[in-house]
């Protein structure tokens, strides 16, 4: 895509309009409150780019003390079999994680594969504990099993943009998650 059309023209429906979600990720916010509440420490780690709206929202619903970290890591594309297991970090965080509890904050879980290997990276750091919290999954679509401890919207298999997802990196700016016209081409 050279010039992106306006969102109009590739939006199919309206999956999760803004007032559903940010009533969701205000919940999410009060669970994960809720859940450390005792420990009192706390690391969130967004998955770039995708996350960015999702934590800054989420975020503000959080009240125990908690940082904030990003990673970058190259995903690898749909039909492409990485046996080894290994992910590219193209920006680490920096916030250290050992003896602490960690949340990675995801936008999308679709195969897994991603934050398996996000997953294992984290764990080799040595975390007290580590859980995901996702946006979205798309569940039927997984490949390897990851366990999501936080979940904001279980979706159908549908190719879906805005608030933080993009399409050739635009439409992150849209503050609902839409689906795309059938029958575009998308490269994930
Ligand atoms: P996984 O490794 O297959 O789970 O892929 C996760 C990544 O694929 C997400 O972080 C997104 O960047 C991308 N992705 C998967 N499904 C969608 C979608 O429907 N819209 C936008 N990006 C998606």
């Amino acid at each position: 895509m050279s010039t992106p059309p306006p969102y109009e023209e590739i939006l199919d429906y309206v999956l999760i309009d803004a007032d559903r979600l940010q009533a969701r990720v205000a919940e999410l916010g009060r669970e994960i409150s809720a859940d450390y509440q005792a420990d009192r420490d706390l690391v969130l780690v967004g998955i770039l780019k995708g996350s960015m709206l999702f934590m800054s929202d989420l975020m503000r619903h959080i009240s125990v003390p908690h940082n904030v970290d990003f990673m970058d890591v190259a995903s690898y594309g749909a039909g492409v079999r990485e046996s080894s297991g290994t992910v590219r970090i193209l920006m680490d965080m920096k916030v250290p994680i050992e003896r602490r509890n960690v949340v990675i904050v995801e936008d999308i879980v679709d195969t897994g594969r991603t934050l398996q290997q996000v997953l294992r990276l984290l764990a080799a750091r040595r975390p007290t504990t580590l859980r995901v919290c996702t946006l979205l999954d798309k569940a039927e679509r997984r490949e390897v099993p990851v366990p999501l401890d936080y979940i904001g919207f279980t979706i159908p298999n549908v190719f879906v943009f805005g608030y933080g997802l993009d399409i050739d990196e635009y439409y992150r700016n849209l503050p609902f998650i839409g689906v795309v016209k059938p029958g575009l081409v998308i490269s994930e």
